[in-house]
């Protein structure tokens, strides 16, 4: 891989030079879904796909981006010295947004770069691949000029310019789960205070299976930022009767407790997700460190329900393949991940059932809606390398 990706960069950019190739993953999350913006706990995991950097500086202050995703774009330009927005710049307002924002929090980068990427992540289907492009493109600056900044930095930068240059209101749970993923474990983060721990994912005979509608979708065209605003209205008017500073600092019988206090039906709806789920995800984390994989099933199975009724994110390609996904035999338990309208769902399945829940799921998939889905049997990887 590293070899055919340093060749092609040479065929884009030339020889010569001091290139150096790097990687960074992508992500799924296991479970606490929208809770990340109202201050809850979610349980993500770094992937082995992944987006691919082979970087060297050049001696201007051009930037040259190329993808190989995107090959017949050719080489997009740029410069360090104007990073100025523009949505015309398409995918290349990923690396210039982590730029801006490096150079706008005081980090020098005098020169400019040639940049090649390669991601092997379906792109738009909610295995954070802009985040990934993120985190790497941070990675790779802070490689080439000695930047003193923590991998965490890296995951704040990127949330940082996702909301500021990209303005898309997200957490900080996909820029934190890529920076910071560590091989065959979660991470149980609390986004009110970035606290973590690293859980072992131990699944026994069970493997992660991930399921893509195949329906594609941009956190900035989706209802994200809508959810985001009913969370927070519902939240000043729960702080009217109960002094709170998230959704995530009450538990099931406070919500109860206090609801009333939120004068919209839908919006009523939308806290009671962000509560549950994030005592759920609690739970969940607890429940595998007894070892019972069974209860951290049903804990994503009662996610996914949350998801679909009370904070409805998840329409009928995700419901359609979580309830095909739920009748399989040797399921253990399967939910939407990500943002939702589209884009992936994750599941847990015995390894000897797979080939037949897949085969199966597909069938029903196909039939219901017209068009396939995939499936990719994943591993949990590590957060961004430099590949030597
Ligand atoms: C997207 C956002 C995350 C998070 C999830 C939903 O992936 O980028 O910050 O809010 O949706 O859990």
């Amino acid at each position: 891989m590293r070899d055919q990706l340093v060749q092609e960069f040479k065929k884009v950019f030339g020889d010569g030079g001091d290139i150096k190739v790097y990687f960074a993953p992508g992500r799924v999350n296991l479970i606490g879904e929208h809770t990340d913006y109202n201050g809850g706990h979610v349980f993500p995991c770094a992937l082995t796909i992944g987006t691919y950097a082979v970087a060297r500086k050049n001696d201007s202050t051009k930037l040259r981006f190329y993808s190989m995703n995107f090959s017949h774009l050719g080489v997009l330009e740029g410069d360090v010295e104007d990073l100025t927005y523009n949505k015309k710049n398409g995918w290349t307002c990923y690396p210039k947004g982590i730029i801006w924002t490096m150079k706008k929090k005081g980090f020098e980068i005098p020169q400019g770069m040639d940049i090649l990427y390669f991601g092997n992540i379906p792109n738009g289907s909610g295995l954070s691949s802009s985040a990934s492009i993120e985190v790497l493109t941070g990675f790779v600056l802070k490689d080439m000029w000695n930047l003193p900044v923590s991998n965490q930095d890296l995951a704040l930068i990127g949330q940082y310019s996702e909301n500021n240059y990209n303005g898309v209101n997200c957490g900080i749970m996909d820029q934190f789960a890529i920076a910071m993923g560590q091989k065959n474990k979660a991470i149980f983060l609390d986004t009110a205070t970035l606290k973590y721990e690293y859980a072992d994912i131990d699944l026994g005979d069970c493997k992660i299976v991930i399921l893509n509608t195949n329906k594609k979708r941009g956190l900035g065209d989706s209802k994200y930022n809508e959810r985001r605003a009913e969370c927070e209205t519902a939240l000043a008017e729960l702080q009217k009767v109960v002094k709170i500073d998230s959704l995530g600092d009450l538990d099931e019988q406070q919500f109860e407790i206090y609801k009333g206090a939120i004068k919209d039906e839908n919006r009523k709806k939308r806290a009671k997700h962000a509560v549950y789920e994030n005592q759920r995800t609690v739970k969940a984390v607890e429940a595998l460190k007894q070892g019972d994989l069974a209860q951290f099933g049903q804990l994503m199975i009662a996610s996914h329900k949350s998801l679909q009724y009370d904070y409805e994110v998840t329409g009928k390609e995700l419901d359609t393949l979580v309830d095909a996904a739920l009748k399989q035999e040797g399921v253990i338990g399967a939910r939407m991940t990500g943002a939702g309208f589209g884009g992936c769902a994750v599941s847990i399945v015995k390894g000897d059932a797979i080939d037949k829940f897949i085969e199966n799921v597909g069938k029903e998939y196909k039939e219901k809606i017209g068009y396939k889905a995939d499936f990719y049997v994943v591993e949990i990887g590590n957060g961004p390398m430099i590949l030597e």
